[in-house]
């Protein structure tokens, strides 16, 4: 949650600010700001309500000349969306950005007001920047120092980048809670919460750890531990490719995400299926074949999306692998005293990897006798990578469009390959590891076909554009599906969109059915084909309105639309069925007009509890 970038460089500033603030748009975007000092060394703040073109126009009206500068994209947390919320806040000479959550902010605030600061905003940014201004006009320290020991006085995540008029050759950058990246240039150097800021300008990468201080000027770099000793960290080159940030030829990154599944899946395949019916992650230790061989039951704990790929993942780990599997919501499984079951493997789903409550659940297990913890995430350089035992990656490539989509079916692929590769460590029965691995192979050209199936799928968007509720139905491993399918409306659409199991729709949501409330059903061909097929008659005999997503034929019901697929194999359903639900949610944000790669009131990843 929250952008920033910084940089003290050799070019003009504004411009670079502008520029990479706004690929941070995905972190929050209700208000944005920059400062820079300028070459007669003043100030110059520009801070806007609303998104990152609001500050680009404001920006542009101005002529800024200067080489330091900070900026800022905000996601609310403390005061409501305004001018005076936004970042950069400002106490005299100190200028500070911050991503985070300070939660002894009004006993700071209260202190400081004593001391005789003025608060102008909300914020508990602001706390910072008094604090650091009370701090170093006590003692003289350096700026290092006073970062240092304001910091011991904050409960809660505080990475940010300040800025000090008095001393405009340098930024300093701490870490805590989310990421900050120093990228480095040829005599300049730039400061980012993720690289996507900074592939136009650099592919050289520092990544700061937990608890890191950096010293960033334009030559310079020194990085001190959270025990303030001096550190090397490594610098990496990134292989992502600038012109992977852009939409190319759709409309929205989000388009261009479900239409990119077919190669993001093959690339999370690519060099990982074996012989037939061996399944091979390079990136995993060989101690964790060790841990798998061991495990008798599985933990899923993730949020959103991640947690509805989890919910499927349980299906395929007790179905295929007869590993009991429980599935938890990553915020309600921190917050309860919870019983470990024997020799169980504690597994974090996430595309991020900086989720502030799967991170939080990761740790909360490490004190709980897990046998171990695996994270499956889309982001190498993620927190959650760093802290676990063992990681895998999905290898989507970069997801921008806030709703996930490829991160997800490539999440399902991952799992379905991780199902296939513990069957085989256990050698319990090879045929369903081998069944396994070769529809895997199927999967991208399964995907490409329903993609061709667009124009069915927009049609129905537009008759259902209008509509303000919704329910989506499943049974089995489809029930996850519908709750992806409504979490992808609701979030791009802004139509009440509820999930459930099929065959709960009589103990209360029948109560709902009429022809304004439309019902999605997924209803593949599988063993529970007949099961659906009754509810779908319950549903027609109430007259309500059905759209039914299925690669079968049914009789004939009023209101009843059979929305024809093309045949899939059962092993891989989900992961295909959850396609023309994302491009359904798509077209109908499409039709209605909505933002829908930065839905209202969300941000891509959630940095804070
Ligand atoms: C889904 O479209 C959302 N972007 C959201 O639910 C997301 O899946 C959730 O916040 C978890 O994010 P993560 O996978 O990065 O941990």
């Amino acid at each position: 949650m929250c952008g920033i970038v910084a940089a003290v460089t050799q070019r003009n500033i504004a411009d670079f600010l502008i520029d990479s603030i706004k690929k941070l748009e995905y972190r929050g975007y209700d208000s944005s700001g920059l400062a820079v000092i300028d070459n007669k060394n003043n100030i110059i703040r520009i801070r806007c309500v609303g998104k990152v073109n609001e500050l680009i126009k404001k920006t542009n009206k101005k002529k800024i000349l200067g080489n330091i500068g900070v900026a800022h994209t905000r996601w609310a947390t403390h005061g409501k969306v305004s001018k005076e919320n936004t970042h950069p806040h400002i106490s005299s000479n100190i200028i500070v950005v911050h991503n985070g959550i300070i939660e002894n902010n009004s006993v700071l605030r209260l202190f400081l007001q004593k001391k005789g600061y003025i608060f102008s905003s909300d914020t508990d940014t602001e706390v910072i920047a008094h604090l650091l201004h009370w701090e170093q006009n006590k003692k003289k320290d350096s700026l290092k120092k006073v970062i240092q020991n304001s910091i011991k006085q904050l409960d809660g995540n505080y990475s940010m980048v300040v800025m000090d008029k008095n001393n405009p050759s340098k930024l300093i950058a701490a870490r805590s809670g989310s990421p900050l990246i120093i990228g480095l240039g040829i005599e300049e150097n730039f400061i980012a919460s993720d690289q996507i800021a900074l592939l136009h300008v650099t592919k050289r990468f520092i990544y700061l750890e937990e608890g890191d201080i950096a010293i960033v000027k334009k030559k310079e770099i020194n990085i001190f531990n959270k025990d303030n000793f001096f550190i090397k960290r490594k610098e990496i080159i990134s292989n992502t490719e600038y012109k992977s940030v852009k939409k190319g030829k759709y409309r929205h990154y989000m388009e261009k995400e479900i239409y990119e599944q077919p190669t993001s899946i093959l690339n999370t395949l690519k060099n990982r299926l074996k012989n037939k019916n061996k399944v091979y992650f390079s990136e995993l230790a060989l101690e964790a074949n060790d841990v798998f061989y061991n495990t008798e039951n599985i933990q899923i704990v993730a949020c959103g999306t991640s947690y509805n790929a989890a919910m499927v993942a349980k299906h395929w780990f007790e179905s295929l692998a007869n590993i009991p599997c429980d599935v938890e919501i990553a915020s309600e499984f921190s917050s309860r005293k919870l019983t470990v079951r024997k020799k169980s493997l504690l597994i974090t789903l996430s595309q991020s990897g900086e989720t502030a409550d799967t991170l939080l659940a990761l740790r909360y297990s490490k004190k709980l006798g897990y046998l171990g913890n695996l994270t499956i995430c889309n982001m190498e350089s993620s927190s959650l990578v760093k802290e676990s035992d063992f990681y895998i990656l999905t290898k989507a490539g970069l997801e921008i469009g806030v709703a996930s989509t490829k991160s997800f079916t490539t999440q399902l692929t991952v799992l379905l390959m991780l199902v296939a590769k513990i069957i085989n460590l256990k050698k319990e029965n090879n045929n369903i590891s081998q069944k396994i691995v070769q529809t895997l192979n199927l999967l991208p050209m399964r995907i490409e076909k329903i993609l061709k199936k667009n124009y069915i799928i927009k049609s129905v968007a537009n008759i259902l554009a209008n509509k303000k509720n919704m329910l989506y139905l499943g049974r089995g491993n489809q029930y996850p599906i519908a709750m992806e399918g409504a979490l992808k409306l609701k979030e791009i659409a802004y139509i009440h969109a509820e999930a459930y199991p099929s065959g709960e729709l009589k103990h209360g949501p029948l109560a709902l059915i009429d022809k304004n409330i439309p019902v999605i059903m997924i209803a593949p061909k599988n063993s529970l084909l007949e099961k659906n097929k009754k509810n779908i008659k319950e549903i027609c005999s109430r007259g309500g309105l059905i759209y039914v997503f299925s690669d079968q034929e049914f009789d004939h019901e009023d209101n009843m639309n059979v929305i024809k697929l093309p045949y899939v194999e059962e092993l891989i359903a989900p992961i295909f069925y959850i396609i023309p639900l994302q491009l359904l949610a798509y077209y109908i944000a499409l039709k209605k007009g909505k933002e829908i790669d930065q839905p209202r009131h969300l941000a891509k990843s959630v940095t804070v509890e």
